[in-house]
């Protein structure tokens, strides 16, 4: 991809973890990049370079002062709460900080010139699909707070675009994994929930087991299938979702994910090759809240974008993050 002639970029989020990546992206690119992050959840020492500010999204005034002084011209969002069961228990958290939070930017940028915002969504705006793959017309039904405070996200910029003509691109993520393959990049999330890098610990002798949540979904093994997609990959799609937003796009929603179905067991499975360990494992009820099939269509992505994941299968997603954990095996901190 050609360079950027400059343009200013601000990341919410760039110290977490699809953020930091994406800034590592942009730097390579040559774009101008403030980082505005709060550091509650993301980590300064992932943030490769450019600007930095600590700041909240709750706060105009913090908000006026970094856009102001940094004057982007597009903002990608990242910041978020992202844990669809600790959605369910808390969800004014979510609703705070993915909606409330998200309004204030909004609402910054429409006072501060943006042009355009990038927004991080999820393929838990779908809920349960009833087609697979799931395209973007699918319906739009979360079954968690957490969806619904993204489909909310997404509707606020919608509007936004019809009042003020504030432009958007919505991508949608379906499971992000993976690490920086230059091994300067992880994921490193306190309390960790997700799937892979919890197997990747237990390889680690971090833990002691991975619990496998279900065993009788309607599934060639019984239990869920997953669409993973590589944080570089992710990184890529923002990076030409800017430029076509700075070229004059139209604003448009994608899901990004490998179109590839990937089961809980197989993670394991696989996890056990690459690592040369066993991975203990019990098999356990369903968790609340999980569809049996989370599978992306991202071809108006590809046909819109050339957007083609690098990382098209699970066991080279998995090998970049056992490089990343096995040379962090504390994550950012301790290193
Ligand atoms: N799983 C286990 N054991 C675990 C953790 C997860 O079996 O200890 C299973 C889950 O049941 C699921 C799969 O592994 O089938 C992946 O689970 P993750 O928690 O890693 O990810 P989710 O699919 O729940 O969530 C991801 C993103 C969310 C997004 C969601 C869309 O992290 O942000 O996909 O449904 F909303």
């Amino acid at each position: 991809m050609t360079g950027s002639g400059g343009a200013s970029v601000m990341v919410s989020g760039g110290a977490g973890y699809i953020g930091s990546h994406a800034v590592k992206g942009l730097l390579g690119r040559g774009y101008n990049v403030l980082t505005y992050d709060s550091l509650a959840e993301g980590h300064r020492q992932a943030v490769l370079g450019g600007d930095f500010f600590q700041g909240e999204l709750a706060s105009r005034e913090q908000l006026d002062q970094a856009m102001s002084t940094f004057r982007p011209k597009i903002v990608m969002h990242f910041a978020a709460h992202c844990y669809v069961g600790e959605s369910v228990e808390d969800p004014g958290k979510y609703y705070r900080n993915n909606v409330s939070n998200t309004l204030n930017l909004l609402e910054a940028c429409r006072d501060n010139g943006v042009e355009g915002v990038i927004f991080s969504s999820t393929a838990a705006v779908f809920g349960n699909p009833v087609s697979l793959p799931i395209e973007e017309t699918h319906p739009q039904a979360p079954i968690n707070p957490y969806g619904e405070t993204k489909l909310i996200g997404e509707r606020m910029l919608r509007d936004f675009e019809t009042a003020y003509g504030l432009k958007h691109t919505v991508l949608r993520y379906f499971n992000a994994a993976g690490a920086d393959p230059e091994g300067q990049l992880g994921e490193d999330h306190d309390p960790e929930t997700h799937l892979l890098p919890l197997v990747l610990k237990t390889a680690l002798g971090k833990r002691d087991s991975v619990q496998v949540f279900g065993t009788d979904y309607d599934t060639r093994d019984g239990s869920c299938l997953r669409d993973y997609v590589h944080v570089t990959d992710l990184a890529e799609a923002h990076i030409m979702a800017l430029q076509r937003l700075l070229d004059g796009g139209a604003s448009d929603s994608f899901n990004l994910g490998n179109s590839l179905g990937t089961s809980v067991l197989e993670v394991i499975q696989t996890a056990e090759r690459i690592t040369g360990k066993k991975i203990k494992h019990q098999l356990c009820d369903r968790r609340p809240g999980d569809p049996a099939v989370l599978v992306a269509d991202s071809a108006k992505m590809e046909k819109s974008l050339g957007w083609k994941p690098k990382y098209q299968d699970i066991e080279a997603i998995l090998t970049t993050a056992w490089d990343w954990m096995a040379a962090h095996p504390d994550g950012y901190n301790k290193r």
